[in-house]
């Protein structure tokens, strides 16, 4: 494919160790703590060390938005053990908090704040669509989610404070409950291993690893990048749904052929098994249909809240002359973007969970515009005279997939 190479990326977030040997020796395989995962010299804010992009307070203020998924879970202290409350939250339901034993956790903090979004840029030794999003707790002394595994692969960044991190070496095959907790707890956590967690150290965790990390200091907060992995059922209904839509009601089962009264009323012939097994077949052997429905499925926004395409979006020649006077795009909030080459060296970009379909002398913009979490204008600008590009560029504004933005003084060029 014709894209030029990709954007110099971010050191991993795995300290000393490469990502060929992480991917190696223990990437969905076995836990790994990792000391100064993230550089000391923060990419988060530029000052030395390493430090939170986020303080307590900024988190709790995202708790109070409406539209943000956040929950408190009180060990203690609540009406009763382990009691779950839901956000958004008012200022008073914080006042009114025990001094330990609880924690706030608020999903997908990547998309509200750019410097957390930044994070995932240290995890580009991973494809990007299985990425899922940041978590961010906080939690005074005490305070965490209990015991419990979470099915799918988690990289748990130490933000700030301590956490004493109590984990199993293997992942666990039948889990047992607590019964009757609004949190899911293991009732039967045995844990391997034991680390306190210091800001900017780093817990890898394949998918079913039993994991309780309680905070042991009063300004804990952890950053949880956790992986997506579609179940099967998800999948298969998935995809069956996305068939389904394609259908109509005059796709039907018929047996015009039917000429005889059948022996047995109550037998279903061979002829009418084989008629539906051929609609389930021809689903199932369209790989191109499953594929597309992979590329929507992967990029489809959070939550399924629908994008926001903007009031009064610029056609091509608008959007040209934006990036020639400095603006550069990246994805709207909520918009995740994905590409596919087909053999013909067409490529498939998806955004927002739609196709776009590129003809070999444009598949290049597919790597070109999934590849960074931020376009700046020096990375578009050579290629606005290729045929269809700004049009392009214009449509994926104009469905609410990209936005310009003006980059900073520390936007990379
Ligand atoms: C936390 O940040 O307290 C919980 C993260 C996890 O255990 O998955
Ligand atoms: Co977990």
């Amino acid at each position: 494919m014709n894209v030029a190479s990709p954007p110099a990326a971010l050191e991993p977030a795995l300290g000393d160790l490469s990502p060929e040997a992480f991917l190696e020796d223990y990437w969905q395989q076995r836990p790994r703590v990792i000391r100064e995962a993230l550089p000391p010299r923060s990419t988060f804010s530029g000052a030395p060390g390493f430090t939170s992009p986020l303080a307590p307070e900024e988190l709790a203020g995202l708790a109070l938005e409406e539209g943000v998924e956040s929950r408190l879970i009180l060990k203690e202290g609540g009406a009763y053990p382990w009691e779950l409350r839901h956000g958004p939250f008012a200022e008073d339901d914080f006042r009114a908090l025990p001094e330990k034993n609880w924690t706030l956790l608020v999903q997908a903090v990547d998309q509200l704040v750019p410097a957390v979004g930044r994070l995932l840029e240290h995890f580009r030794f991973l494809p990007r669509w299985r990425l899922d999003d940041v978590m961010v707790s906080y939690a005074p002394e005490g305070g965490g989610v209990g015991a419990h595994l979470d099915h799918y692969d988690v990289f748990l960044v130490q933000g700030k404070g301590q956490r004493r991190w109590r984990f199993s070496r293997a992942p666990v095959e039948n889990e047992e409950i607590v019964p009757g907790l609004d949190v899911r707890i293991l009732a039967d956590f045995e844990p391997d291993e034991e680390v306190v967690l210091e800001a900017g150290d780093l817990l890898y965790l394949p998918p079913r690893v039993a994991h309780h990390g309680i905070s042991e200091s009063e300004d804990c907060m952890t950053y949880s990048v956790g992986l997506r992995a579609p179940s099967h059922a998800e999948i298969l209904a998935g995809y069956a749904r996305a068939c389904a839509e394609q259908l109509t009601e005059e796709d039907r089962f018929a047996d015009p052929a039917l000429d005889a009264p059948p022996e047995h009323v109550g037998e279903i012939s061979p002829e009418a098994r084989e008629q539906v097994r051929r609609v389930v077949k021809r689903a199932a052997a369209d790989d191109g249909a499953i594929d597309r429905w992979l590329g929507r499925h992967a990029t489809r926004p959070p939550a399924g809240e629908p994008l926001l395409p903007p009031g009064e979006p610029p056609d091509a020649n608008e959007m040209a002359a934006a990036i020639r006077d400095g603006q550069g795009l990246r994805p709207a909030p909520g918009a995740r973007l994905a590409f596919f080459e087909n053999e013909d060296g067409s490529a498939t970009l998806f955004a927002g969970g739609e196709p776009y379909d590129l003809p070999p002398e444009r598949a290049f913009a597919a790597a070109l515009l999934s590849d960074r979490r931020r376009l700046p204008p020096g990375a578009l600008a050579p290629h606005l005279d290729e045929d269809g590009f700004p049009a392009l560029l214009a449509r994926l504004v104009a469905d609410g997939a990209l936005e310009l933005f003006a980059p900073g003084p520390e936007e990379p060029p």
